[in-house]
C-alpha cells in the first residue's frame, strides 16, 4: 500500500530561513525555525494506537512525541504503522501503511480505488462500525464545540444496503477520452470503470462514456433512482469511430421522493442518496407536524423538496431559496400547492422581515450553517419549533449553541447515513422554545 502513497513536499520548503525572521516577530521564528527542523527529519513510518475518529473520517492517536496524529484508512482500538504526509509543529497527518493489531470491525475494502480516489473514507471499517464511528463524531462536535450532553443524541439511522446509492458523480475527463477522478490531495488522474457507492444508471453510463468522448474536462451524471431519467452534462462529443447512443446535454431530470415528483436542474442541488432523503423528509416531516404549525417556513428550499412534501399537510408553507435554478425547478414542484408562497432571495435579507411570521421553521443551509442574523432572526421570531437539516456536525454544533443560549431548547439530535462508506453526515436537530422559567 505504501507506493500509493507519495509524501507531500514539506510545508516549510517554501518559507523564509528562521534565521531572516524579523526581530519583531520572535514567535513566527521560533515556529519557522520548528518547522524547518521537522522537515530535516526522514520521514519514517511511525507506530500509532487509534483512540479515536476525527471530523473527516480519520483516525486519531499520539505520535511518540506526544503530538496529535490523524491517520487515514485506521480505526479506533488499532496499532498501525503510518507514513507521515504532513509534519506540523502541533500535528502530523499519515496514512495507514501496515496494520499491526486490528479492530474487530475492520473489513477488505471491497473497491479497488479505495485509498486512491479520495471519495470514501471508510470502507475498511463493517457498516455497523461505521454507523457508530460517525455517530461518536457527531457527539464529540456537540460536546465539544456546542457543550451539549451525549444523551440528546439517537444513533445514526443506516442503510439496509449500503451500496450503489449516489445518484449524482462528477468525473474528470482526460484528452485521451479517459474518465475518472482526481486523487485525493494531488493533481494525479485515476480512471475509475466503477465506482461501488454510486447508483447502477451512474455506472452504465460511465461505461458508455469511457473511452469515448471528447472536448470537455468534466463529466456530470445525475440520475433519477425512482424514474430511471438520467442527465449527463455537457453535451458529449465522441470521439472518431467511437460514438454511443446516449443522450446528453439535458437542462434537466426528474426524481420521486415519497408522493411527490421533483424536476431537477442540471446545477440545482437535490439530495444524493435518494432512498435516505425519503426517510429524511420522512422524519423531518413528522417533527414538524407534531408541532401542529399554522405557517411554516422551509428556508434553504432547494427545489422544494421539504415544501411539496409537507404541503398537503399543513395550512401554509412559505420557501425561501436563493439560486434562480433551484427556484425555476420549485415553481414547478409546487404549483400544485395554493397553499405554498415561494420567496426568492438570501434567508439572511428574508427571515427577519417574514410575512406571515411563521411559528415552524425548517432550515437546511449549506455546509457553512446559519449566519449570525440568520440565527438572530430565529430568536426573535415566533418559531416555537426549528427544524435544523445539517450536512457538518461541526457548524451544527456552533450554531446550536447560539440558538439555544437564545431560548430554545435543544430536543433531539437524529444522523441519518445519507453518504455510507465517506466521511459526511447528516443530522437533524429539534429545538423548542424553552418554556420560561
Ligand atoms: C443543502 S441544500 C437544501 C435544499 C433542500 N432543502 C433539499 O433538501 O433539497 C441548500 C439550499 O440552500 C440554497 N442556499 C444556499 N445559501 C442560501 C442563502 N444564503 N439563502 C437562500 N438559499 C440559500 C442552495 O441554493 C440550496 O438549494
Amino acid at each position: 500500500m505504501s507506493d500509493e502513497i507519495t509524501p507531500e513536499a514539506p510545508e516549510a520548503a517554501g518559507d523564509a530561513p528562521a534565521a531572516a525572521a524579523p526581530p519583531e516577530a520572535p514567535a513566527r521564528a521560533r515556529r519557522l525555525r520548528r518547522r524547518a527542523r521537522l522537515a530535516d527529519q526522514p520521514r519514517i513510518p511511525i507506530e500509532v494506537e487509534l483512540i479515536g475518529l476525527a471530523a473527516g473520517g480519520r483516525a486519531v492517536g499520539r505520535a511518540p512525541d506526544g503530538r496529535v496524529v490523524f491517520v487515514e484508512r485506521a480505526l479506533p482500538g488499532e496499532r498501525v504503522l503510518a507514513e507521515i504526509k504532513r509534519n506540523e509543529p502541533s500535528y502530523i497527518e499519515a496514512a495507514t501503511v501496515e496494520v499491526r493489531q486490528a479492530a474487530p470491525g475492520r473489513v477488505k475494502p471491497p473497491c479497488p480505488y479505495f485509498g486512491q480516489c479520495g471519495g470514501c473514507q471508510l470502507q475498511h471499517a463493517d457498516y455497523a462500525l461505521q454507523l457508530e464511528l460517525k455517530t461518536a463524531v457527531v457527539a464529540e462536535q456537540l460536546r465539544r464545540i456546542g457543550r451539549f450532553e451525549a444523551a440528546l443524541l439517537a444513533p445514526m439511522l443506516g442503510m439496509a444496503d449500503p451500496w450503489g446509492y449516489r445518484n449524482h458523480a462528477r468525473f474528470t475527463v482526460r484528452r485521451n477520452g479517459d474518465v475518472g477522478f482526481m486523487q485525493q490531495g494531488s493533481h494525479r488522474f485515476l480512471r475509475i470503470d466503477e465506482c461501488l457507492i454510486a447508483h447502477p444508471l451512474v455506472n452504465q453510463t460511465l461505461r458508455a462514456v469511457q473511452g469515448r468522448t471528447m472536448q470537455t474536462a468534466q463529466l456530470s451524471v445525475r440520475v433519477g433512482e425512482h424514474t430511471g431519467d438520467v442527465l449527463v452534462q455537457p453535451r458529449l462529443r465522441w470521439r472518431p469511430g467511437r460514438s454511443r447512443h446516449l443522450a446528453s446535454g439535458q437542462q434537466t431530470y426528474e426524481e420521486e421522493l415519497g408522493e411527490a415528483r421533483f424536476r431537477v436542474s442540471a446545477s440545482a442541488f437535490f439530495q444524493v442518496n435518494t432512498r435516505q432523503a425519503e426517510r429524511l423528509a420522512a422524519l423531518v416531516l413528522e417533527r414538524v407536524r407534531a408541532a401542529h404549525p399554522q405557517v411554516v417556513v422551509d428556508a434553504y428550499g432547494g427545489v422544494g423538496t421539504f415544501a411539496a412534501l409537507l404541503a398537503p399537510h399543513v395550512a401554509r408553507v412559505l420557501t425561501i431559496e436563493q439560486s434562480a435554478a433551484a427556484g425555476n425547478d420549485a415553481a414547478v414542484n409546487l404549483a400544485a400547492h395554493e397553499n405554498v408562497e415561494r420567496r426568492v432571495g438570501s434567508v439572511e435579507a428574508l427571515l427577519p422581515e417574514l410575512e406571515p411570521s411563521p411559528d415552524v421553521a425548517i432550515v437546511d443551509p449549506p455546509r457553512v450553517g446559519l449566519q449570525p442574523v440568520v440565527v438572530q432572526a430565529l430568536i426573535n421570531s415566533r418559531v416555537r419549533r426549528l427544524v435544523y437539516v445539517s450536512c457538518d456536525p461541526a457548524t451544527l454544533a456552533r450554531d446550536l449553541r447560539m440558538l439555544v443560549d437564545g431560548g430554545f431548547a435543544l430536543t433531539d439530535v437524529q444522523p441519518v447515513d445519507m453518504f455510507p462508506h465517506t466521511q459526511h453526515i447528516e443530522c437533524i436537530a429539534t429545538l423548542d422554545r424553552a418554556a420560561a422559567a
